[in-house]
């Protein structure tokens, strides 16, 4: 939920550490702030708000350094505001952290108990006087850093200067993800690749409970043993480490606007358009997964990846007759799940490091259940800790709002539910070829959807002026329903909600009036002639209605019910066409409401705290 940076440099670091936490803001964005060595004097320049007002700051009041580091922050504990802002600072020690120090009130307590005065409302502010503390007492930076991280309880990524010690950054992980970059001559800290990859596309990925010391030499990295240990140094693709908006207003509107390729570097790691054949990706070790071998599969995710999932439960037990239980992540980790034995315990996530979503993984994994993770950060949390790895492949999502992320875990998902048809003998060689041939065209199809685009625009500034609006679907289209309500409410903050239309009646209806504008998304399937009959519900209510739908089912809808027309196609990968309508009205209405598209208030693109 928060962004750090560290680096150990040679040139002037301010301006360094402001780039880079422009390509963290994502991942909150309430205030921000730096810390550095200057003169061999501990100096801090903090500011509530996005990076700009850190910017102007450091513009008034300029530090001179070469070695900091820096942080943007999502608040957990304290109010978003200057003092509670990152770095936090006791006597000779300044901490960036993210995520939660759940035993903070305790260690809070005992250091009052030893005459220690606090400045902020912050869990991170006992990390530095318990660091501060131990080098009083006389111990070295390293040997204190670690006795401090032995009293620590919870989910932490930290980066730690200490006065006097000018070339030194240390760092440590448990549950928040951090990466060492490897420069020439200098040396990084930072929270994933993109915040080092102004400066590095070297980097080696810390293990849960590993510490480090970063100097211009190179890196110490030390296991939660103490024992030093070697991870190895990857090297990055550019565009993992560097991402621009381009010719776009958003990343939102670039992500929507590249979801074919998504969609199509995605396939390509599943079909085989030759052959005619869906396969799950192999395990370099385990080999293939074979699906005969599963008698169910429990899908752990959150939000958005939450609904994508929903949508391919459709699949899976229409074309493989295998049973498919979609649960929200942070449900499944604190009931007592009674998993049958066989079932495949599958992670879904963009990031892969939901706290949510890693927990519930892991609770699946201790038990000794098969696991995997359909991940688009493939060296993230999840990837390395669950059995198998599947990825999607749509590049760096940087808008908060999950698009091309979903649309590609849809495809990977229907992917996968043509594979295991076919493992489990539910499909005929020529039937999973006509399938993979038809999922082989979502990514033109989705192309097509960037049509609508027109029409939304028509539509957004009516529908910008509404407090509440409902979304209808039926069968794969009601997780579409949630997903069009979740993507308008966390863009543009009007209230929304996702229902079943055939639920419509058992209470929802109570709902619609003239001031309710009904979002009905129906493609040309078997479930169109009742979901029209609910149109025809709402709209002797007075809703204003708007219909998602295929040329076809345009031309049935009653007349002069206003519309969005996506492309004609097989109703396997109607959510993904559809998906193109949900997403672009939820942006364009944004747009004219003037909100953070990229950045809504309150989210941040990885939730990493439970
Ligand atoms: C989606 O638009 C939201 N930003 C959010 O629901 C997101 O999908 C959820 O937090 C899960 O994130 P993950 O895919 O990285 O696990």
């Amino acid at each position: 939920m928060c962004g750090i940076i560290g680096v150990v440099g040679r040139i002037s670091v301010t301006e360094r550490l402001i780039e880079s936490l422009k390509r963290l803001e994502y991942r909150g964005y309430d205030s921000a702030g730096v810390a550095a060595l200057e003169d061999e004097h501990l100096v801090r320049r903090r500011a509530p708000g996005k990076i700009k007002a850190l910017e102007a700051a450091l513009a008034a009041d300029p530090i001179r350094a070469t070695v900091g580091i820096g942080h943007t922050r999502w608040a957990t504990h304290g109010a978003p505001n200057e003092r509670n802002a990152h770095p936090q600072r006791a006597g000779r020690v300044a901490v960036v952290h993210n995520g939660i120090i759940e035993n903070f009130q305790e260690l809070k307590a005992e250091l009052l108990t030893d005459g220690r005065t606090f400045e902020s409302d912050t869990d991170t502010e006992v990390v530095a006087h318990l660091i501060d503390r131990e080098i009083v007492s006389g111990k070295a930076p390293l040997e204190a850093f670690k006795a401090a991280l032995d009293r620590l309880e919870g989910a932490y990524a930290l980066g730690v200067l200490v006065e006097g010690h000018e070339a030194l950054i240390m760092g440590a992980r448990r549950g928040s993800p951090l990466v060492v970059g490897y420069g020439d001559g200098e040396m990084f800290l930072g929270s994933d690749a993109l915040a080092v990859g102004p400066f590095t596309t070297r980097i080696a990925y810390l293990e849960e409970g590993d510490y480090v010391a970063i100097t211009h030499e190179g890196a110490s990295i030390y296991s939660a043993k103490g024992e030093a240990v070697f991870r190895a140094v990857h090297q990055v693709s550019a565009s993992a480490a560097l991402v621009e908006k381009g010719a776009y207003r958003h990343f939102m509107e670039k992500e929507i606007h590249e979801q074919p390729d998504a969609c199509q570097h995605t396939l390509s790691a599943y079909l085989d358009p030759v052959a005619g054949k869906a396969r799950a990706p192999s395990h370099p070790d385990l080999g293939p997964l074979d699906f005969k071998d599963v008698t169910r599969v429990q899908i752990l995710a959150c939000g958005t990846a939450y609904l994508a999932a929903l949508t391919a439960k459709y699949h899976f037990e229409q074309y493989a007759d295998l049973p498919m239980d979609v649960e929200i992540a942070s449900e499944f980790r604190y009931r007592t799940p009674a998993l049958s034995p066989g079932t495949l315990c599958l992670a879904v996530s963009q990031s892969g490091e939901t706290a949510d979503t890693l927990a519930a993984l892991r609770w699946c994994k201790a038990r000794g259940f098969a696991t995997a993770a359909l991940v688009n950060a493939h060296e993230s949390t999840m990837a390395r800790e669950a059995d198998r790895m599947w990825p999607t492949h749509a590049g760096p999502e940087i808008g908060v709002a999950s698009t091309k992320a979903f649309t590609a875990q849809v495809c990977a998902l229907t992917a996968l539910a043509i594979a295991a048809a076919a493992q489990r003998g539910k499909l005929t060689p020529e039937a999973e070829a006509h399938l993979v041939r038809v999922l082989l065209e979502a990514p033109r199809t989705i192309a097509k959807a960037m049509a609508v685009e027109s029409e939304v625009r028509a539509l957004a500034f009516d529908l910008s002026k509404a407090r509440d609006i409902l979304y209808l679907g039926r069968g794969p289209s009601y997780p579409l329903a949630l997903e069009g309500a979740l993507k308008l409410k966390e863009i543009s903050y009007i209230h929304a909600e996702g229902y079943a239309a055939g639920e419509l009646k058992h209470g929802p209806i109570a709902l619609v009036d003239e001031a309710t504008p009904v979002i009905i998304i129906a493609p040309s399937d078997s479930h169109f002639e009742k979901t029209m009959s609910n149109l025809e519900e709402v709209r002797a209510r007075g809703a204003p209605v708007i219909l998602i739908a295929d040329p076809a089912g345009v031309a049935r809808a009653p007349h002069g019910v206003k519309h969005l027309t996506a492309p004609a196609c097989d109703p396997l990968i109607a959510p993904l066409a559809f998906a193109v309508s949900i997403q672009m009205l939820a942006y364009h209405v944004a747009v004219q409401k003037g909100t953070d598209v990229d950045q809504p208030r309150n989210l941040a693109k990885s939730v990493t705290v439970e």
